[in-house]
């Protein structure tokens, strides 16, 4: 079991109560203690047969462990340095602040974001080039509204890619072409050849597949851009994480003019708070801050300050330094478990982010039956064809593994779950 201390910071409540609760399973006879070696769950009642117990008496959806991509440890939130932020922003803002405001973002939180995206993601921006947003959805909302006004009629997309921003495109009524990926990235040649004119791609951490965009092909897409004055979207969603290596820069920095860069705080600190960012060429800025306007004017002004705030003290770096050591240690868990007991699943993807790709020993069947394990134990997965512009069932099937969402205190049941519901090793493979 956890010890008291990690369950009660992860949980919010109290250590007293944590204790008493362990008291309680101790008298029960769920728990046993060992003199020097923590809490654990009693002989016989070990992890696996509760979730057998669970699964047979279909009490498994009480128990969702959550290993889906896109979330990160909401239990890290740094509450008391965001607090203490919030509070110092309503402090000091004079009343006027309260009435509406600049529907491109308050300046304090736009300059906050143009000097920690210079610095941390080597993006190129001045706080004019700044438009504040509700997250990265309406980001991509917003520009692929306002390059439809500009004419704009096909977006090639990676073809696998985050499915609500497909959804967006259809919305949008703009045809989508497909690009696929290889270990280079997307293949920019087919970019070449398409007669798209706009191009969304996730360069640092390609979701989900997870490769990065190759150098040679960064450079390909650049010079694609400037020879047809096409315009690149880059998703930077989890560019902050990256483990093994210095980080990869935004390739907004290589070509400021054709690139709208679009990040925002739901990976690094929580997607609850719903501020997110773009950092747009010159041309764009006018139109995307008309078409926000007559949207919802703007995001909130206490939430944008107190994480103006939150950067300026240099709470969002640190916060950032502490969740990457945490996800490297989960994403190592991970690839252990699975060296360990599951050698013929593929991992890849694993150098950055909170997720990593499985390939699976077979096709969308084997898919589907081991996403359908999954809910049966309680454990919450995405399935790879979720994500894949023409999903059929003859592709390999893949699992893409979250493992930023679940606590510190259940991740180790979340991977024996995980390691349950794995395929076996198919006969010959
Ligand atoms: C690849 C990718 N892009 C964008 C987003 C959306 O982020 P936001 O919460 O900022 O709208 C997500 C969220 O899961 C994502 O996975």
């Amino acid at each position: 079991m956890p010890s008291s201390r990690s369950l009660s910071h992860d949980l919010g409540i109290s250590r007293n109560t944590v204790v008493s609760a362990y008291d309680q399973l101790l008298a029960e006879g769920w728990l046993s203690a060992r003199q020097g070696s923590g809490t654990w769950v009693a002989e016989g009642r070990a992890f696996d047969s509760v979730v057998d117990a669970l699964t047979e008496t279909g009490r498994h959806n009480d128990l969702i462990y959550d290993m889906s991509p896109g979330t990160p440890d909401l239990s890290g939130f740094p509450r008391a340095a965001w607090m203490a932020a919030a509070k110092r922003a309503i402090t000091d803002a004079p009343d006027t602040r309260l009435g509406y405001g600049d529907p491109r973002g308050t300046l304090e939180l736009r300059l906050a974001l143009a000097e920690y995206l210079g610095r941390t993601r080597g993006v190129v921006a001045s706080e004019d080039r700044v438009v504040i947003c509700s997250g990265a959805v309406q980001g991509l909302f917003l520009s692929l509204r306002t390059l439809a006004e500009f004419g704009i009629d096909t977006v090639a997309v990676e073809s696998a890619c985050f499915d609500i921003s497909r959804q967006q495109i259809d919305r949008a009524d703009m045809d989508l072409v497909p690009l696929s990926v290889d270990h280079d990235g997307v293949r920019v040649d087919q970019l070449i050849r398409s007669r798209a004119q706009v191009v969304l791609l996730t360069p640092a951490h390609q979701f989900p597949w997870g490769v990065p965009l190759s150098a040679e092909r960064r450079g390909q897409v650049i010079r694609w851009a400037q020879a047809t004055g096409g315009m690149i979207i880059e998703d930077d969603y989890d560019g902050e994480f990256r483990y093994d290596r210095r980080p990869i820069g935004a390739l907004q920095g290589l070509a400021p003019d054709h690139v709208i860069y679009q990040g925002s705080a739901s990976k690094a600190l929580a997607p609850g708070i719903r501020i997110g960012w773009m950092v747009l060429p010159e041309p764009m800025v006018k139109a995307i801050t008309a078409l926000r306007q007559t949207i919802d004017l703007h995001t909130g002004v206490f939430e944008q300050l107190a994480l103006a705030e939150f950067i300026r003290a240099g709470a969002y770096d640190r916060h950032i330094r502490k969740a990457r050591l945490r996800y490297r240690n989960r994403r190592d868990q991970l690839a252990a478990m699975l060296d360990e007991h599951a050698p013929h699943v593929g991992i890849s993807g694993i150098a950055a982010g909170l997720h990593a790709l499985l390939t699976l020993p077979g096709d969308l069947t084997i898919e589907r039956d081991t996403l359908a394990r999954a809910r049966d134990v309680g454990l919450s997965l995405a399935g790879l064809s979720r994500f894949r512009c023409e999903p059929k069932d003859s592709d390999q099937g893949g699992l893409v593994v979250g493992y930023g969402a679940t606590p510190n205190h259940s991740f180790p049941a979340a991977l024996n779950l995980l390691r349950r519901i794995l395929p076996a090793r198919v006969a010959g493979a």
